[in-house]
């Protein structure tokens, strides 16, 4: 295949991609050709740090999984109405890492199907329309989707009467904050409050979505017992909870959707649920059949990506690396008052920039200029929040100690640069 110039695949580029698929860095993009670990190469053969890649979860081509892959490739790809035992060796790996409550799969290409799939169940068990989701999330590209994603619809046709939409829990910036006695009771509250208005309507609740880690929301950290106490008031309205991926607390929703990180890449996605509410979806009689979902090509690699974070502890490698790359950002905060938060678990991190600390005002130029200037230092972060505030971190679980120093090292010098120049501008030195 002919290699274009990157000013050329540019333009063919512009002629031939929907103008609504965006690029990173749209004013100067970055043409990747190959990529290892937590490393993106450019035609030049530049090297770039990727902090933003978590669907390149064990690493950008990972030797042991396109290996997997590869081979698999060579000997079979069908679809699950031949029985074959990649699909049930997967689903019983996975098995093992989640409640035992949560015992019946089904494998699909995307986020987006598996929480549309999810929709599906909710409604047939609960026998409800309804759907409550948090502010500022996102749930996927397909209508039914961008219908219940704020995210979305706020900038689209607007809200469905189905939907409502409770507060993010967002203890830094939103209703109820970190100097609150119980946040995550305070929040839920608002949940049973809806619920209680939803009823008024005449209408019933059939489930309640939402994100364990909220991304676009900015990178939030949910307050500890609020996904129990929403749980406790969604099932007493008659719904169910799902959970858009399955992260930290040990909670157990009824259905979890699990989506990019498991393929490494390869569209993989599971949709996981009880026994009573698959039950619920083959009563109705009409078959669920998804070409390519669950093939074998697709549960060999993420068996292979399994195995990966077993052999390369990377779970470990997460919880260790992502305390240090926050304990450098927050002793970058003494030195910097453009940092008003920084927050995570594992390698979830966001660091908020803000240009007053009190009235925690939102520094969306300067988050623009910071993610804009590590990219000149050949590090690819990006901005996150309702208000673009946000230096969002979801790097590559093979990201390292010295990945996170060098990224710390480049932040301070740069907001010390940043810091300079607005005092030159302002007349200050
Ligand atoms: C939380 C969440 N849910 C669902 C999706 C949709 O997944 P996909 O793009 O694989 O359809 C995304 C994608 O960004 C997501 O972040």
């Amino acid at each position: 295949m002919e290699m274009f110039n990157k000013q050329n695949t540019l333009e063919m580029r512009k002629k031939l991609i929907g103008h609504s698929c965006r690029l990173f860095y749209s004013d100067d993009p970055v043409k990747i050709v190959r990529a290892r670990g937590q490393y993106l190469y450019d035609e030049n053969g530049t090297r770039y740090l990727d902090c933003i890649s978590n669907v390149h979860h064990v690493g950008h081509c990972h030797p042991a999984v396109t290996k997997a892959a590869t081979a698999q490739m060579e000997l079979l790809n069908t679809n699950t109405r031949f029985l074959h035992d990649n699909i049930v060796h997967y689903a019983d790996r996975l098995s093992a890492t989640l409640p035992d409550k949560l015992s019946v799969f089904y494998f699909l290409n995307s986020g987006s199907e598996a929480n549309d799939l999810a929709l599906r169940l909710a409604r047939q068990y609960s026998q409800n329309d309804d759907v409550i989701v948090l502010d500022h999330s996102y749930h996927g590209n397909l209508t039914s989707l961008t219908d219940i994603s704020p995210y979305k619809f706020r900038k689209l046709g607007g809200q469905k009467e189905w939907v409502h939409v409770a507060p993010l829990p967002d203890t830094y910036k939103g209703r109820y904050r970190e100097d609150h006695p119980d946040p995550g009771q305070a929040y839920a509250d608002c949940v049973k409050d809806l619920i209680e208005e939803v009823h008024k309507k005449g209408r019933k609740i059939s489930a309640f979505f939402a994100e364990t880690l909220p991304s676009v929301g900015g990178q939030i950290i949910l307050p500890s017992g609020y996904f129990q106490k929403v749980a406790e008031y969604v099932h007493a309205a008659g719904g169910v909870f799902v959970a858009d991926e399955l992260q930290g607390e040990a909670f157990c929703p009824d259905i979890v959707t699990l989506g990019k990180p498991m393929g490494n890449g390869h569209p993989l996605a599971c949709v996981v649920t009880t026994q009573e509410i698959a039950g619920a979806f083959t009563a109705n009689g009409v078959e669920y059949f998804n070409t390519f979902g669950g093939n074998p090509v697709s549960c060999a690699i993420g068996l292979a990506v399994l195995d990966v974070i077993e052999e390369e502890n990377l779970r470990g490698n997460a919880r260790d690396v992502g305390d240090r790359l926050r304990g450098l950002l927050l002793g970058l905060m003494a030195k910097h008052p453009l940092i008003g938060d920084v927050r995570g678990a594992g390698l979830f991190i966001g660091m908020e920039l803000v240009t007053d600390r009190e009235k925690r005002t939102p520094a969306t130029a300067a988050a623009a200029q910071l993610a804009r200037r590590l990219k000149e230092e050949l590090i690819c972060v990006s901005t996150d929040g309702p208000d673009e505030n946000v230096i969002k971190f979801k790097p590559p679980m093979c990201f390292s100690s010295a990945d996170a120093q060098l990224v710390a090292q480049k932040i301070d010098h740069i907001l010390t640069d940043m810091n300079s120049d607005r005092q030159k501008t302002s007349g200050h030195v």
